[in-house]
């Protein structure tokens, strides 16, 4: 009786290791544990044992018994997880889910556009921190203390010292102190205004300044060079004028407008999309350059201004809403 128990846990084990499906799994149950299976069957033969061998072998056979039913359990157990973890119960006729694939913010796509212009007009570019000195952002750039030209920009300020800088011309504050002439870089970056918001300010855009320095930089290379953006970015057709302007750190100094005309067929006019002078000598000193020997001009841009007119956009704050159906459009 013995042997013929370690017979029948041997060929459970193997039986076992070759199951595969929850039918094989029953299909050995019964033949071991059923009531008419192998292992019932050896408690029919235990009856007719001697009474001195009855009390090992039965606790054999109930070892027996138990182990096979736990590792029946558990074999089960692995079955059905297998099952609710795939194959079983993949349905390969369910159409499958789309993956959305995202776009450049049309922000990005106008500033990488801009940049690579000016790329191509010879222009390297620099960037620099969204937090400045006051020094950096307006002493350097001739707006000393108390100076009114100071309201031309709202600022808000982190502490007496320290603002959120207004426009990126401390960028070029940092490149003139740091390297020498000639320079020519464009300065892309977020710049920061307490305005009242609206559909033409908002309190946080992007500007892309440029600076040009070297020994015989002329007002008519400024022109140039901004009349050839503006081709290169509108088309060749596009209306252009230059005005008279003031900032602190250009002498002489104008803006740019550029004519728009809307696309309901109303009345155009003419729209400011830059500043831009030949840089004050003051600020050259300030920077440690000879403004005997160099001369140089600067301009800015918001690149907001820049993507409302080429793609008819209406309302600044649309840039930040971070509406999909507006983003989609470009
Ligand atoms: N820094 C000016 C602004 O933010 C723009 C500007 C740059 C004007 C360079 C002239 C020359 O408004």
């Amino acid at each position: 009786m013995h042997q013929i128990i370690n017979e029948i846990r041997e060929s459970f084990d193997n039986d076992l290791k070759i199951v595969t499906s929850a039918e094989q799994l029953e299909n050995l149950r019964i033949a071991y544990l059923g009531r008419k299976g192998k292992i019932s069957q050896l408690f029919e033969d235990f009856k007719n044992l001697p009474n001195e061998e009855k009390r090992t072998v039965g606790k054999e056979l109930n070892i027996l018994k138990t182990t096979s039913q736990n590792k029946f359990d558990e074999m089960k157990e692995k079955l059905s997880e297998g099952s609710s973890n795939g194959n079983a119960d993949i349905d390969l006729t369910l159409p499958g889910r789309k993956v959305e694939v995202g776009t450049k913010h049309i922000l990005t796509q106008t500033l990488e556009e801009m940049r690579d212009i000016f790329r191509g007009l010879g222009f390297s570019v620099h960037e620099g921190p969204e937090l400045e000195s006051d020094h950096l952002n307006f002493e350097m750039l001739n707006f000393p203390a108390d100076h009114p030209a100071r309201d031309m920009q709202d600022t808000f300020f982190v502490n007496k010292d320290f603002l959120l800088r207004t426009h990126t011309s401390p960028v070029q504050i940092r490149l003139m102190s740091n390297q020498k002439p000639p320079l020519r870089a464009i300065m892309p970056g977020k710049v920061y205004r307490n305005e009242a918001i609206s559909a033409k300010s908002y309190c946080l855009f992007h500007q892309v300044e440029g600076l040009y320095i070297d020994t015989d930089v002329t007002f008519a290379e400024l022109k140039g060079t901004i009349v050839s953006f503006a081709q290169q970015f509108y088309g060749k057709d596009v209306k252009y004028r230059f005005r008279p302007s003031f900032f602190p750190f250009t002498e002489p100094s104008a803006e740019v407008d550029i004519w728009w005309e809307p696309a309901n067929g109303k009345e155009g006019r003419w729209l400011e999309i830059l500043g831009c002078g030949m840089v004050d000598p003051n600020v050259l000193e300030n920077c440690g350059i000879d403004s005997e020997k160099y001369v140089g001009y600067a301009f800015g841009m918001g690149v907001e201004r820049i993507a409302m007119l080429k793609y008819g956009v209406s309302d600044i704050r649309t840039f930040f809403d971070n509406d999909k159906r507006f983003l989609k459009q470009f």
